[in-house]
């Protein structure tokens, strides 16, 4: 049975937050105390839809932290109120697990990482994709030497129109909200790039721009919109989406290709777009001894001299390729204090750092030296 109390307060209580259901479902031990959601209606559904019934919700983001019994923070606002949140509850003592990204300016990673290394909290972050079998499964490979060491690397996240859309129709258009579309969307591949390089980019260059969501191009949402208001333009339900992801306002990128070079010498290229009836996320990656390519729920290798491409098929569709069950069985390990957490600030700061170093060459035009970043951070 378990006996140690977790109390949690829950910033933020849209889709996302929907992702503890796997974990109060699962143990009896962690209770919901308090909500703090500017929304009171969302935030009402969602603490009925965890089955709780005595939880106190707030618009302000202290009260909901302060209430007695929290334990630890999970935050799922949108993303520029990320380094707000975490602050205020590491101000407050409390422990802290965070969707990504952590922070969507370097000073603020800055600062968010100073503030948890200067207290006695833990500091979680959401990179799903560190807890999903199938990455993990890459890992072991790579570590084991399957392809000797790492030369290059080709990945891509090329989102379908329906995921396309639903970004483009919600508060992750503007980077007011979100920061820029490689933070938000690609942070996960780009730390995935990292961990398996196991290395640091040094240098960036980038060129991306906006070409599919025009007004011009509304037709294809008038075409494909069917009578009941159905189609791939409307596919995710969100309350708070616009009507056209065409004709709204937007100030993000929607296809954007990047090269990046690594500390230890590996160089990888990123590819991204959302508008594709073909979805793909993918990473080609050459070593010294063989190749082994990633699709998602395959992985192919070969060995130089191999016979014959092996083949793994973890195929999971469930949540994040598997990883949103994992990430909220080791988060209750973390918070029972009997495993450390896969993703903590650190990896929070590094693959934000590195999405606004991207951003900055998109948008100057410029390669950009993230070594001096590092030097300055004391990476
Ligand atoms: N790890 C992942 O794979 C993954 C997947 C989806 C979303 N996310 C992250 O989760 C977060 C939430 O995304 P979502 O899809 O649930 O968005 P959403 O729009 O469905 O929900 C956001 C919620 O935050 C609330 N909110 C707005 N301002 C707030 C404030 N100042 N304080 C508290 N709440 C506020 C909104 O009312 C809404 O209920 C984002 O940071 C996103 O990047 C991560």
């Amino acid at each position: 049975m378990d006996s140690k109390k977790i109390g949690i307060c829950m910033i933020g209580a849209g889709l996302r937050s929907n992702v503890t259901r796997l974990l109060f479902g699962k143990h009896s031990n962690v209770k919901l105390v308090s909500i703090c959601d500017p929304d009171h209606k969302r935030a009402a559904e969602r603490v009925e839809s965890l089955g709780f019934n005595d939880v106190k919700i707030f618009s302000q983001c202290e009260e909901a932290i302060n209430q007695p019994g929290v334990d630890w923070v999970m935050i799922f606002s949108p993303n520029t109120c990320h380094a707000g949140h975490i602050m205020a509850a590491l101000k407050a003592g409390k422990n802290v697990f965070t969707e990504k990204p952590m922070a969507t300016t370097i000073e603020d990673c800055e600062e968010v990482f100073k503030a948890f290394n200067n207290s006695n909290c833990q500091l979680v972050t959401g990179f799903v994709l560190r807890y999903s079998p199938i990455y993990r499964k890459v890992k072991e490979l790579l570590d084991a030497g399957t392809i000797g060491k790492i030369i290059s690397v080709e990945a891509d996240e090329n989102l379908s129109v329906e995921l396309g859309a639903y970004i483009m129709k919600n508060w992750r258009r503007l980077r007011a909200n979100a920061g820029p579309y490689i933070l938000e969307k690609c942070c996960h591949d780009l730390d995935l790039l990292s961990w398996f390089i196991g290395s640091l980019p040094c240098k960036t260059a980038s060129f991306g721009g906006l070409n599919f969501y025009l007004p011009e191009n509304d037709y294809l949402r008038i075409e494909h919109t069917k009578s009941d208001g159905t189609g791939p333009f409307n596919y995710y339900p969100d309350p708070n989406a616009v009507e056209s992801p065409f004709t709204c306002d937007k100030d993000i990128v929607d296809n954007q290709v990047i090269i990046l070079e690594y500390r230890n010498g590996v160089r990888a290229t990123f590819h991204t777009s959302m508008s594709n009836p073909i979805p793909e996320r993918r990473m080609y990656i050459s070593g010294s001894e063989g190749t082994l390519v990633l699709s998602y729920g395959k992985i192919s290798v070969r060995r130089i001299g191999e016979e014959a491409v092996r083949y793994y098929d973890l195929e999971i569709t469930d949540g994040h390729a598997g990883g949103d069950q994992v990430i909220m069985d080791e988060f209750y390990k973390a918070m029972m204090g009997e495993l450390p957490p896969k993703s903590t600030g650190l990896e929070g700061l590094e693959s934000a750092v590195i999405a606004l170093s991207i951003d900055k060459a998109q948008r100057s035009n410029t390669v950009v030296d993230i070594e001096s970043i590092w030097q300055k951070l004391g990476h």
